[in-house]
């Protein structure tokens, strides 16, 4: 019998942590070990290909930004997805960014995101319903924990020991919230989050403590998330994520993102916000720095990191709405080869 392919575009953006998850309770089936929670951003973007092959014995493959990646990463999220999609399936997938890949912009949360979003569109699965949505959460968790976040549109959560993040408000609940994402450098991360992460929950004296605030501050963060109050939100975050790095600075050997430029931006936003301006940044596993807004400051904002910091390219995103299926791909053209000749090999033709 021939092969079965069906196949779906994906776009999917990153889930921007407002509060960090970094640790995890166990690592083998990669829950955290601090609650998260994030907002899903707009403009940001992966673009994902999926194509879902039947009765042909073959390999997944992940081509990333044009080049094949080496399978080991992807083992256990593939078992999981073949647990929702079918144990026969395999998965051939070519995704795209339109922001720099591993640089700390949480490009594994809308990679991971994207993936299972499209195997799902590809076999119809997807309906509007809460079970598949967290079925889908549950299965991008074993690629990427905050990949769990970006299934979702507006502001997520995802609990401390989770298998699925929750929304906790649609896109629309703060249509005036902006986020100015700062590139310092686009060349990938010297350690991998997950790499990271384990070296400072083995090694930082500071770990524990970490995750024992993190319980706290969070649902402080849910409650000011709710009343849409910035200058708290901001508090909290800067928090999280000081906090965070905290942990990795005492790691052995230590865990050092930040750039000298990272460090600017931190100081403007301080003196900013000295001002009156209400500008509040956070940081992830990378050098860039993303800074929280409302709409009408966010054009001061711009101007004074033009004047500090004329080198670095700045782009301001809003509130997305999750992941959609789309028919007009903006990022991936023909089928890339890898995939085209993988498919004359096996005698299948890729629609
Ligand atoms: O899910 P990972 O392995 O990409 O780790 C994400 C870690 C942070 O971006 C630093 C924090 C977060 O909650 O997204």
């Amino acid at each position: 019998m021939p092969p079965i392919i069906h196949q779906a575009i994906s776009q999917c953006s990153p889930s921007l942590a407002i509060m960090k998850y970094w640790g995890k309770a166990h690592t083998a089936n990669n829950t955290p070990a601090t609650p998260s929670i994030a907002v899903t951003l707009k403009s940001l973007m992966t673009e994902t290909r999926v194509f879902v092959l039947d009765g042909i014995d073959a390999q997944d493959m992940v081509v990333l930004g044009g080049v094949l990646q080496t399978t080991e990463r992807y083992a256990s999220f593939f078992a999981a997805l073949r647990s929702l999609c079918g144990p026969s399936k395999v998965f051939w997938a070519e995704s795209a960014n339109n922001f720099p890949t591993a640089a700390g912009l949480a490009s594994s949360s809308s990679g991971f995101a994207a993936l299972v979003h499209g195997a799902c569109a590809a076999l119809g699965i997807i309906k509007d319903s809460k079970a598949i949505t967290e079925a889908m959460s549950q299965v991008a968790r074993v690629g990427s924990a905050s990949a769990a976040r970006s299934l979702y549109g507006g502001f997520t959560l995802l609990d401390r020991q989770a298998y699925h993040a929750t929304e906790l408000h649609p896109a629309n609940h703060w249509p005036e919230l902006r986020v100015i994402v700062v590139r310092i450098h686009d060349g990938p991360k010297e350690i991998s989050s997950r790499k990271a992460m384990e070296q400072t929950r083995i090694t930082s004296p500071f770990y524990q403590a970490w995750v024992d605030d993190a319980l706290q501050l969070v649902p402080q963060a849910q409650e000011a998330l709710a009343n849409k109050n910035l200058p708290r939100l901001g508090e909290l975050a800067r928090k999280s994520y000081l906090r965070m790095f905290s942990t990795m600075f005492a790691a052995d050997p230590p865990i050092i993102y930040w750039q000298a430029q990272s460090l600017t931006v931190m100081k403007l936003c301080t003196t900013l916000r000295q001002l009156g301006i209400e500008a509040w940044e956070t940081m992830d596993a990378g050098p860039q720095v993303k800074i929280f807004c409302l709409a009408q400051q966010t054009n001061a904002i711009l101007q004074a990191l033009a004047t500090q910091l004329p080198d670095c390219p700045c782009l301001v995103d809003e509130v997305g709405d999750g992941p959609c299926v789309t028919t007009v791909p903006r990022l991936l053209a023909s089928v890339h080869p890898v995939l085209a000749n993988a498919a004359k090999t096996y005698g299948v033709v890729l629609g």
